[in-house]
């Protein structure tokens, strides 16, 4: 194969996150609360000085990263720089904290005990500390900038972002995304299936091919034809990847098989029982998606003869893999190979992407330029996707040229080449759009991940930044939609989050997946975010990570990785306790998200997390939260979806003004809201509004809530106290708000 060269455009990329990084330290420098309090402080001129230093940094950055693919020195310089961008965020975020804090009037509360405990600090303590801490870090960057000096660096005016234009309907566009020439490969598969009806024992085909040519499309389209639907008794799907575990595999086809969970112990002895019981002979179709394990033995050893030995006449396993050599080992029949698509397919699936926006008059001249960049992406409908996606945004004859000029190697197939056009679309995201690509890297690959809950996530790490009139939640909808568009995320769907407790729909979420190119992509794009299972062969390299995710079978795994952490940022953990884990939490005094199913009490007492902006404490079994939790006052989003036991919201939580989100699902004991709730006027989705009798706690408190949207409950109607109250509450004026449910007695399904 020929060596593949790296087109220009791409070598900045990875290094594009420190100057998005810096970008954020210098606005949150010049942040109105910080600029008041730095005055207050007396610390207004050193304020001012680190935001000089941070725009004197960001003007030779793009020559520092070119410099630094070569130079040793820089690098490890930027490196430097990096932690000491976030040491400096970490400060302001302190002066903002206690902006916020004096804002929040403390009054008299059975829970001021618990506020002095936290906040007790006087004044001339605070501006003390904080010079030091500022001194500190400036003296940081100075040193940095002198070292800087000595490069030799060359200035560059900082690249004009590009404003995108914000799209608002691509999430229909997207499920309309037609699929082009595979109705051929579709037929021949299904008629293959069909065809085993007879057999005895059961099949293997594989559909092979390389990454990004539309395997699991394929595998999708015959899974959900209605001839294969009405043939199997029984189908399941099951998404291999990394993972061939033979255990976790076994459980996970029971899973399916049942419809529910399975926590058996780990003996093939057992599952084996279990499976024969829930399959029981009949005909199965099972999807393996997108397998590697090329150790024979697994397969031929333990899961064929497991596998083979439980399905009726005719079923048959469908494996889609890139390997050849996989194909071989599992195969009874024949593999089917998925071709490229042909010219005319590959040009339709790029047109009805990138030709939406165009200008009419220079059509022609752009359809000859997208003629030329279609032959470069090589039948790859992941390519094409992308490529059509980005060029969409795109309306200038001149700058489809330079994007063709940019890219690409047409005489070279292969995983690289549609990579390098994977990262050509990656290098024309804006500086923020790649902080929020390159968080992905912290989900499991073909993970779901939820749209809001996403956008919640990148909201509380600083990545999005407001835009006129669109306020971070909707700027946050723009860059998602922004990314299934062009392919960064896909399989958008619908999905309903089911009470099993209560066996009823709880609510209604948007989810998708991303393509695993595009997670080798966002994995390559940073290091700063991790699975502890990547991390715990060299655990020195949890030190620059910032964005965690542990699964739970994991946790064991966690001792001595937390000890000395300051850089988290992200921790998205699993249930399950662990003393680790406890210890993590208390070290852990950056964390500006946290989440953990299964919480209890005393770990949530110990949050030490003034700059959390995320918590997510769903499942838990509290029935009241700690009153520590309305010290934090940088809180955005509370998440406390099925905390069943739930009966109280801390009294004080009208002082968290920053709540933007607060989901309430399936919280069925939950008596009445806090009192004045009504002052948490920024609240954008607020799920619950339980009406209670007692002043302060009436549904007039709803007044000022006009950002509501989406959807709204009420409960306990019988308690509101007069029409005059009702009317109060404007409802009908909560022009966001597009379903709104009441139940008038009591709360529903307790
Ligand atoms: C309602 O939503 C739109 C955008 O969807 C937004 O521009 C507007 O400000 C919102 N209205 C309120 C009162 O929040
Ligand atoms: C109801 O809400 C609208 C829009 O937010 C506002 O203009 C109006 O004054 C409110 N009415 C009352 C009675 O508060």
């Amino acid at each position: 194969m020929m060596q593949f060269i790296i087109p220009p455009t791409v070598k900045i990329m990875a290094e594009s996150l420190l100057l998005a990084l810096l970008r954020g330290v210098a606005g949150k420098a010049t942040d109105t609360l910080v600029e008041t309090m730095t005055r207050m402080c007396g610390l207004k001129d050193d304020r001012q000085t680190l935001e000089r230093l941070l725009l004197a940094v960001e003007c030779k950055l793009a020559n520092a990263e070119e410099r630094s693919e070569t130079n040793g020195y820089v690098k490890s310089w930027m490196k430097e720089l990096k932690s000491v961008a976030y040491e400096a965020d970490d400060v302001l975020d302190d002066f903002q904290y206690e902006a916020l804090r004096r804002q929040s009037k403390i009054g008299k509360s059975t829970t001021q005990k618990v506020l002095s405990y936290v906040t007790r600090r006087s004044p001339l303590l605070f501006r003390f500390e904080m010079s030091r801490k500022l001194k500190n870090v400036l003296k940081k960057i100075n040193k940095l900038v002198k070292e800087m000096n000595t490069f030799g660096l060359e200035s560059s005016v900082p690249r004009e972002e590009r404003q995108h234009p914000w799209r608002q309907t691509h999430s229909k566009l997207e499920e309309t995304t037609q699929i082009f020439g595979r109705d051929d490969d579709k037929e021949v598969v299904v008629k293959f299936l069909l065809d085993q009806q007879d057999q005895r024992r059961v099949h293997v085909l594989p559909i092979i091919g390389m990454g990004g040519l539309g395997k699991t499309t394929l595998a999708k389209m015959v899974y959900n034809d209605q001839g294969v639907q009405q043939h199997f008794q029984l189908k399941m799907w099951h998404c291999v990847s990394d993972n061939f575990d033979v255990m976790a595999l076994l459980k996970s086809i029971i899973e399916l098989a049942v419809s529910g969970r399975c926590d058996m112990p780990n003996t093939i002895e057992l599952l084996q029982k279990k499976l024969e019981q829930v399959i029981d002979q009949r005909r199965f179709i099972l999807v393996l998606d997108d397998v590697w394990n090329e150790d024979e033995r697994k397969w031929e050893d333990v899961l064929k003869p497991l596998l083979c030995s439980v399905g009726g006449p005719g079923s048959v396993i469908v494996v889609t893999t890139r390997s050849q050599k996989v194909a071989s080992i599992m195969q009874t029949l024949g593999p089917h190979k998925l071709a490229c698509l042909s010219e005319q397919d590959s040009w339709e699936l790029f047109a009805q992407k990138a030709y939406r926006n165009s200008v009419e008059q220079d059509q022609s001249e752009l359809v000859s330029i997208g003629r030329r960049i279609v032959n470069k992406c090589w039948g790859l409908p992941l390519a094409l996707k992308t490529m059509g996606g980005l060029l969409s945004s795109y309306q200038q004859v001149q700058e489809w040229k330079a994007i063709e000029e940019s890219n690409i190697r047409d005489n070279a197939r292969g995983k690289d080449e549609i990579m390098s056009i994977l990262k050509l679309s990656y290098t024309h995201l804006s500086s923020e759009m790649k902080q929020c690509f390159a968080f992905l890297a912290v989900f499991p690959k073909d993970y779901q991940m939820d749209k809001h809950n996403l956008i919640q996530l990148w909201i509380a790490n600083g990545f999005i930044q407001e835009k006129g009139t669109m306020d971070l939640t909707l700027t946050g909808e723009f860059i998602f939609n922004e990314f299934v568009w062009r392919s960064f995320l896909q399989d958008q769907n619908v999905v309903v989050k089911y009470d099993y407790m209560v066996d009823k729909p709880m609510y209604e979420m948007i989810v998708c997946k991303m393509h695993d190119l595009m997670h080798d992509l966002a994995k390559d794009v940073t290091d700063e975010c991790a699975s502890v299972e990547a991390l715990t062969p060299q655990k020195a390299s949890l030190k620059y990570v910032c964005h965690l995710k542990m699964p739970e079978a994991e946790l064991e795994k966690m001792s001595g990785l937390c000890k000395g952490r300051t850089y988290l940022r992200t921790l998205l953990a699993p249930s399950k306790l662990h003393k680790d884990f406890k210890e993590l939490v208390h070290v852990s005094t950056s964390l500006r998200a946290l989440h953990c199913y299964h919480y209890p009490i005393s770990i949530c007492k110990a949050i030490n997390a003034k700059r959390l902006r995320y918590l997510d404490l769903s499942y838990s079994d509290i029935a009241k939260l700690p009153d520590s939790i309305c010290v934090l006052y940088n809180l955005q989003t509370l998440r406390l979806i099925g905390c069943r036991k739930l009966q109280q919201l801390p009294r004080d939580m009208a002082r968290l003004r920053n709540l933007i989100h607060l989901y309430l699902y399936g919280c069925y004991h939950l008596k009445s809201m806090s009192p004045n709730f009504g002052l948490l006027n920024n609240l954008h989705i607020l799920t619950t509004f339980v009406v209670d009798t007692k002043d302060g706690l009436g549904i007039e408190q709803l007044k000022g809530l006009q950002h509501l949207s989406n959807r709204l409950e009420l409960l306990n109607l019988n308690k509101i106290k007069s029409g005059g109250n009702a009317k109060e509450a404007n409802l009908s004026q909560k022009q966001n708000l597009s379903e709104l449910f009441i139940i008038l007695l009591g709360q529903r399904n307790r």
